[in-house]
């Protein structure tokens, strides 16, 4: 009998651990390992902490249910970029939490002196220091999930998952909750300069100070007063009953809409939803991306499909949005007339404050439809309720909800839109040349670049004569490498710098006589056409440049399907790496050097090549710095070279969201102003240590301002206005002692980003007004 217990319990255990259930708490020199089934489980078990699979070799290192069927994930501590089998997760002597990639990379989770890691009964994770003070804990860090007993204080942020599907499905996705600073709840898309699609309502008692709960006993999520513990505000969700008998979470989805969930502890089989936020899911902003259109049949499922002429810019996802079908020019003459167009009928496309560019009240359906058919730059206008709403580009947010009963959109459509064979085809052409655009565009910071070698004395092979003759159109003598020699100079390519979707760039080593260089390798992935198109435009364009902010080529490999490039390494990688951080942020003089290197090497590319090139991508992930934080322009992948006598394309693929000037969404000519616009948005960015779009607004900023500062324009213009210039400098005293040239460089800035491409400047002028040596104008937009 006491044998067969025995048996009995050794088979029990031999069982559990099989299932990785072992529940040791993590101590100093703990470490796990990816692959091993290996977690730290609650004492309850019904939350695990450890490597969450993803798939055969993939995990996220997080938090999950661990009783129930789907292991519910509801914490990640590397959502973005999940860790192979054999990285470890360990708590180092010195007491850090560090994530240990396979491939040798380190993410530290928390970065101070902790004694003990342990998974609590309510799903927090916590480290503690050897009194068993909490010292970290993940309940402070949410994703996208907040569990009962768990508070978000002001300024914190759920983010959805992008569920893009594959291995990035628990990635950031584009909807976040914020409990805002001034005591709002708000869910915004928060890529886009977007206010908010539901917004929590006044808090009576005054603003400050305003929690999230997520109260542990009844399962009810409500705003509390942090001072008086005063509930002003509280989700109407009825939970089942009794509420122990259910596990809880509240999430975030990627379809951005905020949801309750309860599951019964030993009969559930799925999440019952409790409640959601926005009551419609069309009621989302941006949810069917730019130029989409979103309906519901049942309040629960999302349909996307693309305005009229508009076509799907990845058919396999809708989420993604659209473009026109065809790129025409509505203002250029000829064309003019060529056009219909069509109404949607109870749609409308509300884009508060940010949409509307001009407001027609008392017109009717003609009236409106007139409206958008007599500005040319006009694509869109919705009525509602009798007041006609011209919109801006891109168009956001069109939508068929209960709300939109009666409204009507319209949609300037070309008439030679029809789809027939040839056009069928030029379509998909279209579409792949803008996919091509926008993967380079979407390219991670890539850290490569040249100078020094350039004027190193050592002898360097010419381009070799037996290479095959169109080398000698990009006509410059740098080095051609065989791939063989590129391998070895990047040891197999071992050392990966950065990564983008056309391209991953690896560090080498290169010997020169009795010199070492170090080097980037830009090497393109195998995306078939693009990578190829985009491999030569920037041959061919850096080849001919020679400005020391500019990075420089050092040689290049075309070999069988070996594309790459080879630059000399730009040691502190790119500038929105620094920007963005209130730690990194470089010093003021740094800051206004590196405006002026990036505007001395935008006028060489405008006014002083031998024909004028336009970048087409300037933004600070464009940037690059050197060992000595020089300022150089990189990534020449979507150039546009001018002919002589040239000053104008049509065509041309387009950069990126946010610093792009608004002709390109006009169909409008394309002209290098287009560049100074994003020089615009840089050098605000640059000026004011502040991204371009910010959700995360500061409460002081707010105070005494009514005008709307999502946007660093919309800030910036704002404090010029009211003459409070000194609030842009963000009491850096650097700043303050300089106030004439913070001055200076913010009105420049609202000059390049007027939205009228011929009123702003040129770039020679933008580095007069920079300099001092020409006075800066007011900009138009202070005048109304
Ligand atoms: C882990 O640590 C906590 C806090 O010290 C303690 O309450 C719990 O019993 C420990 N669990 C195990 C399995 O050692
Ligand atoms: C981990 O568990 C899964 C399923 O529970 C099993 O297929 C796999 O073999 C286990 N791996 C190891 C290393 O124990
Ligand atoms: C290692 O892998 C992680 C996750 O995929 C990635 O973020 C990181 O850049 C890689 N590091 C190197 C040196 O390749
Ligand atoms: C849940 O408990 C909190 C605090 O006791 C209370 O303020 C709130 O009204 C309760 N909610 C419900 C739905 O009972
Ligand atoms: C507010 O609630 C917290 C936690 O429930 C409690 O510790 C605190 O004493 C309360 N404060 C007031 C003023 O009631
Ligand atoms: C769960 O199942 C048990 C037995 O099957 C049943 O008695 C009980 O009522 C069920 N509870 C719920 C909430 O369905
Ligand atoms: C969707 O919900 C809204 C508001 O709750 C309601 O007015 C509308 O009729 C619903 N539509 C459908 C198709 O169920
Ligand atoms: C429509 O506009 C009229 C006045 O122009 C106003 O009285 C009415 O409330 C508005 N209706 C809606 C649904 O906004
Ligand atoms: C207008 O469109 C038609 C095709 O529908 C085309 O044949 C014609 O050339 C266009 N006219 C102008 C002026 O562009
Ligand atoms: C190079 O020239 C060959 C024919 O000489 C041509 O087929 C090929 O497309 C050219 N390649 C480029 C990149 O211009």
């Amino acid at each position: 009998m006491r044998i067969s217990l025995n048996i009995l319990a050794f088979l029990l255990l031999i069982l559990h651990q099989s299932n990785g259930q072992i529940t040791p708490n993590l101590s100093i020199g703990s470490t796990f390992t990816a692959g091993n089934n290996v977690s730290l489980l609650s004492s309850s078990e019904d939350f695990a902490f450890g490597f969450y699979p993803l798939s055969a070799s993939l995990y996220l290192v997080g938090i999950w249910f661990n009783k129930i069927q789907e292991r519910t994930l509801i914490w990640s501590a590397n959502r973005d970029s999940p860790a192979e089998t054999g990285s470890t997760i360990s708590l180092t002597s010195g007491g850090q939490l560090v994530l240990n990639y396979a491939n040798g990379s380190i993410q530290p989770i928390y970065n101070g002196a902790a004694r003990w890691g342990f998974i609590q009964d309510d799903g927090n994770f916590v480290l503690s220091d050897s009194s068993l003070r909490k010292v970290w804990e993940s309940f402070n860090s949410p994703t996208d999930t907040l569990l009962p007993g768990q508070i978000m204080l002001p300024t914190g942020k759920l983010y959805s998952n992008s569920n893009s599907g594959g291995n990035s499905k628990y990635s950031r996705g584009k909807f976040m909750l914020e409990m805002q600073a001034d005591g709002k709840l708000v869910l915004s898309a928060y890529h886009f300069a977007d206010t908010g699609y539901w917004l929590s309502s006044e808090n009576p008692q005054g603003n400050s100070e305003v929690n999230l709960v997520f109260n542990q006993r009844n399962a009810s999520l409500y705003l509390v007063k942090g001072t008086n513990n005063n509930t002003f505000f509280s989700f109407p969700w009825n939970v089942p009953n009794p509420v122990e008998d259910y596990y809880h979470r509240a999430t975030l989805d990627s379809f951005g809409n905020f949801q309750q969930y309860a599951y019964h502890k030993t009969n559930g089989s799925n999440w019952i939803r409790v409640g959601k936020i926005p009551s419609e899911p069309c009621m989302v902003n941006a949810v069917c991306g730019a130029y989409g259109l979103c309906s519901s049949n049942d309040n629960e499922t999302v349909n996307c499909d693309c305005l009229p002429s508009y076509v799907f810019l990845d058919p396999s996802n809708p989420t993604n949005g659209c473009h026109p079908e065809t790129m025409i020019n509505f203002c250029a003459d000829i064309s003019t007339g060529n056009f219909t167009i069509a109404a949607i009928k109870d749609s409308d496309m509300p884009y508060k404050e940010v949409g509307d560019y001009e407001i027609y009240p008392d017109v009717d359906e003609e009236g409106c439809k007139k409206v958008v058919m007599e500005d040319c730059y006009a694509m869109a206008a919705s009525l509602v309720n009798r007041t006609c709403y011209k919109k801006r580009t891109p168009i956001l947010n069109a939508r068929k909800t209960s709300m939109t009963k009666g409204s009507i959109s319209f949609i300037k459509v070309p008439s030679n839109s029809a789809t027939d064979g040839i056009s069928t085809k030029k379509k998909s052409n279209t579409r792949a040349h803008l996919t091509a655009g926008l993967i380079t565009s979407s390219s991670l910071a890539v850290l490569f670049g040249a100078l020094a070698f350039y004027y190193h004395p050592a002898p360097r092979r010419l381009v070799r004569p037996e290479w095959n003759p169109n080398s000698s159109r990009i006509g410059i003598n740098f080095r051609e490498f065989t791939y063989k020699e590129l391998h070895e100079i990047t040891n197999g390519f071992s050392k990966q710098l950065g990564k983008g979707a056309s391209a991953k760039v690896y560090f080498g080593n290169l010997k020169l006589k009795d010199v070492q260089v170090e080097i980037a390798v830009k090497r393109m992935e195998d995306v078939a056409e693009p990578r190829e198109k985009v491999f030569m435009t920037e041959l061919k364009i850096i080849g001919r440049t020679h400005h020391k902010n500019l990075v420089k080529l050092l040689g290049f490999c075309i070999e069988d399907n070996h594309f790459l490039l080879v630059y000399e390494l730009m040691k502190n990688g790119a500038l929105s790496d620094f920007l963005f951080k209130e730690e990194m942020l470089p010093i003021w003089s740094h800051r206004t050097e590196m405006a002026l290197g990036i505007a001395r090497g935008l006028l060489y590319l405008h006014e002083e090549c031998d024909s004028p090139i336009i970048h087409c991508d300037i933004k600070p992930q464009n940037v690059l710095l050197d060992s000595k934080y020089n300022a150089k322009i990189s990534d020449f992948g979507l150039s546009k070279l001018l002919k002589k006598d040239q000053t104008r394309t049509d065509t041309c693929a387009r950069g990126t969201v946010g610093y792009l000037a608004p002709e390109w969404l006009k169909n409008a000519p394309i002209t290098p102003k287009v560049d100074i616009f994003s020089f615009g948005v840089m050098l605000l960015e640059i000026t004011c240590g502040r991204r371009h779009i910010e959700l995360s607004r500061v409460e002081e900023e707010r105070e005494d301002e009514e005008g709307d500062d999502l946007l660093l324009v919309n800030w910036v213009t704002g404090c010029v206005r009211s003459g409070r210039i000194d609030k842009l400098a963000r009491s850096d005293p650097e700043v303050l002692n300089d106030i004439k040239r913070l001055e200076r460089f913010v009105k420049v800035g609202l000059w390049c980003v007027h939205p009228d491409p011929t009123l702003r400047p040129s770039m020679k002028m933008v580095m007069q007004m920079l300099e001092g040596t020409i006075e800066v104008g007011v900009p138009p937009m202070l005048d109304q």
